[in-house]
C-alpha cells in the first residue's frame, strides 16, 4: 500500500497551498485536484519564475509527476486548454495530465449565468469569481450537467447539450431577459476542445486506486478551504463544493481509510476574497500594511483581498472538520518588519467565550475576538532555513498557533520561494 497526503486550506483560501504542494509534489507520484475548478488561482515561484495555476494541479512543475483532475473537479474545458497551452509554451510537459471521465464540463451558460446571477443579487451578492462554478455543481446536482465521459462522445454531447441549453435558454431569456446562447456554435466550438482533451481522458478512480495499491504516493491538492466549503463554511458565502479533506473521498474515489495524512495550510495572518463575515478584519492601516507588503490581490479576478489578524478559532475548526495532523505556515516574513502582531485565540459573544464557530451569520457578525499581543521580531526570517535558527519572537507566535489550534507545526515558508521552506517534521511524507 502506497501513502496519501492531503493539503487543504484552512481559512477562507489563498493560503498559498500551491507553494506546499509543489513542495510535496516532489515527494509524489502523483498529484491530484478533487473539487472546485478554475475558481482556484494557485501561484508559484520556482527560482524566482512565477506561475498561476488555476485547473492543473502544481505538481505540473516537477518533471515527470502523473496530474489527477478528478472527478469532484468542474473542469471549464477553454480554461485547461488555455492553461496546457501556456505551459507548453514555457517548456513544461503537459502529457502526464489525467481527466476523470466522471469530472462535470463547464460550458458557456455556467459562466453566463454565474455572472447573471450575481448582478440581480445586488448588495447581496456573494463575490464569486464568476467561473460558473456553482451553476454547474447546480446542473451536477440537478441531473442536468454534462460529465467527461458524455462531452468526448460527439453524439452524446450534441443530445445532452440540446436539452441543458433549452432550459438555460428559457432562464437566460424569462429570468434574466438575457438573449438566448446559441446552439450549433457551443457544439462546434466545444466540440473542439473535446478532440483535444480525448486523449488525457480516464477513468481516475481505478488509476489512483490500482497506483495506491502499488505502493505510490498521492498528494491530494486542496483547492479554496475550510470556510469556503458549502456546509462547514460562512454559508451563503461560500463556494459550491467540499475543499475539506473529507471531498478527497468524494472527489477522487478514494476510502476514507486510505487518507494517511494531512496538512492544513494557514497564513501567518488572515485574508478573504468575496463578501461574507470576517471577524479579525483590519479595515485600517494594519489591513492595509498587510495587503500591500503580502501583495494580496487575488490570482483569479486581481481583487483585493481583505485582510486581518490569524484567526486560530477557525484554524482550530477546520482541524476538527479535516482532522488536521500539521499546520502549514506561510508569509511568515509578511511580519518581519512589524512591531506588534496579534492573533485572535477565542471568540467572545455576549461578553462569553464561546466554543464553535456560530452558523447563524447574524450571530456570527456579532463575535468578538480575543485578540494576544505578541512582540514583532523585526529581523529578516527570508533566508532562514531551520526551525532552531528563526528569532525568539517568531517561534513564540508559531508556538501559541500550535497550542490554540491543538496542532503541531510541519512546516513553514518564509518566501513565496520553493526553497524558501523550513521543514520542521522530515517524515510528514
Ligand atoms: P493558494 O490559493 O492557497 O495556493 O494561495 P495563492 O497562490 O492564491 O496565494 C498565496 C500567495 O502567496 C502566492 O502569490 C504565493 O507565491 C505567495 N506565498 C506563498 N508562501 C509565501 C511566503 O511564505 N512568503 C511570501 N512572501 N509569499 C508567499
Ligand atoms: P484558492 O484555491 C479564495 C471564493 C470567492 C467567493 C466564493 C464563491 O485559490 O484558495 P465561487 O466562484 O467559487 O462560486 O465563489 O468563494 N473563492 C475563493 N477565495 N481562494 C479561492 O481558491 C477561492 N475559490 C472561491 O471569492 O467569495
Ligand atoms: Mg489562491
Amino acid at each position: 500500500m502506497g501513502k496519501t497526503l492531503v493539503i487543504v486550506g484552512s481559512s477562507w483560501g489563498d493560503e498559498g497551498k500551491g507553494k506546499f504542494v509543489d513542495y510535496y509534489a516532489q515527494k509524489a507520484d502523483i498529484i491530484s485536484r478533487v473539487a472546485g475548478g478554475s475558481n482556484a488561482g494557485h501561484t508559484l515561484s520556482i527560482d524566482n519564475v512565477e506561475y498561476k495555476l488555476r485547473l492543473v494541479p502544481s505538481g505540473i512543475l516537477c518533471k515527470d509527476k502523473l496530474c489527477v483532475i478528478g472527478n469532484g473537479v468542474v473542469v471549464d474545458p477553454k480554461v485547461l486548454l488555455e492553461e496546457m497551452d501556456s505551459l507548453s509554451e514555457r517548456g513544461i510537459d503537459v502529457s502526464k495530465i489525467r481527466l476523470s471521465n466522471r469530472a462535470h464540463v463547464v460550458l458557456p451558460y455556467h459562466q453566463l449565468l454565474d455572472n447573471l446571477s450575481e448582478k440581480s443579487r445586488g448588495d447581496k451578492k456573494i463575490g464569486t469569481t464568476g467561473r460558473g462554478i456553482s451553476p454547474c455543481y447546480i446542473d451536477k446536482s440537478d441531473r442536468i450537467g454534462i460529465r467527461v465521459c458524455d462531452f468526448i462522445d460527439k453524439e452524446e454531447f450534441a443530445a445532452k447539450l440540446k436539452i441543458a441549453l433549452e432550459q438555460k435558454n428559457i432562464i437566460l431569456q424569462k429570468v434574466y431577459n438575457h438573449k438566448p446562447l446559441n446552439y450549433e456554435e457551443i457544439l462546434n466550438e466545444y466540440n473542439g476542445y473535446a478532440d483535444r482533451l480525448r486523449p488525457y481522458v480516464c477513468d481516475t478512480i481505478t488509476l489512483l486506486n490500482e497506483e495506491l495499491d502499488a505502493g505510490k504516493k498521492i498528494l491530494f491538492e486542496g483547492a479554496q478551504a475550510t470556510m469556503l466549503d458549502i456546509d462547514y463554511g460562512t454559508y451563503p458565502y461560500v463556494t459550491a463544493s467540499h475543499p475539506v479533506a473529507g471531498g478527497v473521498c468524494v472527489g477522487a474515489g478514494i476510502a476514507p481509510k486510505k487518507i494517511d495524512t494531512v496538512i492544513g495550510v494557514v497564513k501567518a495572518y488572515t485574508t478573504r476574497v468575496g463578501e461574507g463575515p470576517f471577524p479579525t478584519e483590519q479595515l485600517n492601516e494594519i489591513g492595509e500594511r498587510l495587503r500591500t507588503e503580502g501583495h494580496e490581490f487575488g490570482t483569479v479576478t486581481g481583487r483585493p483581498r481583505r485582510t486581518g489578524w490569524l484567526d486560530a478559532c477557525v484554524v482550530k475548526y477546520a482541524g476538527q472538520i479535516s482532522g488536521i495532523d500539521y499546520l502549514g505556515v506561510t508569509k511568515m516574513d509578511i511580519f518581519d518588519t512589524f512591531d506588534e502582531i496579534k492573533m485572535c485565540v477565542a471568540y467572545k459573544l455576549d461578553g462569553k467565550i464561546i466554543n464553535e464557530i456560530p452558523a447563524s451569520l447574524k450571530v456570527f457578525a456579532k463575535v468578538e475576538p480575543v485578540y494576544e499581543t505578541f512582540e514583532g521580531w523585526k529581523c529578516d526570517t527570508s533566508k532562514i532555513r531551520k526551525y532552531e535558527d528563526l528569532p525568539a519572537n517568531a517561534k513564540k507566535y508559531l508556538e501559541r498557533m500550535a497550542e490554540v489550534t491543538g496542532t503541531k507545526i510541519g512546516i513553514i515558508s518564509v518566501g513565496p520561494n520553493r526553497d524558501q521552506t523550513i521543514v520542521v517534521d522530515e517524515n510528514i511524507f
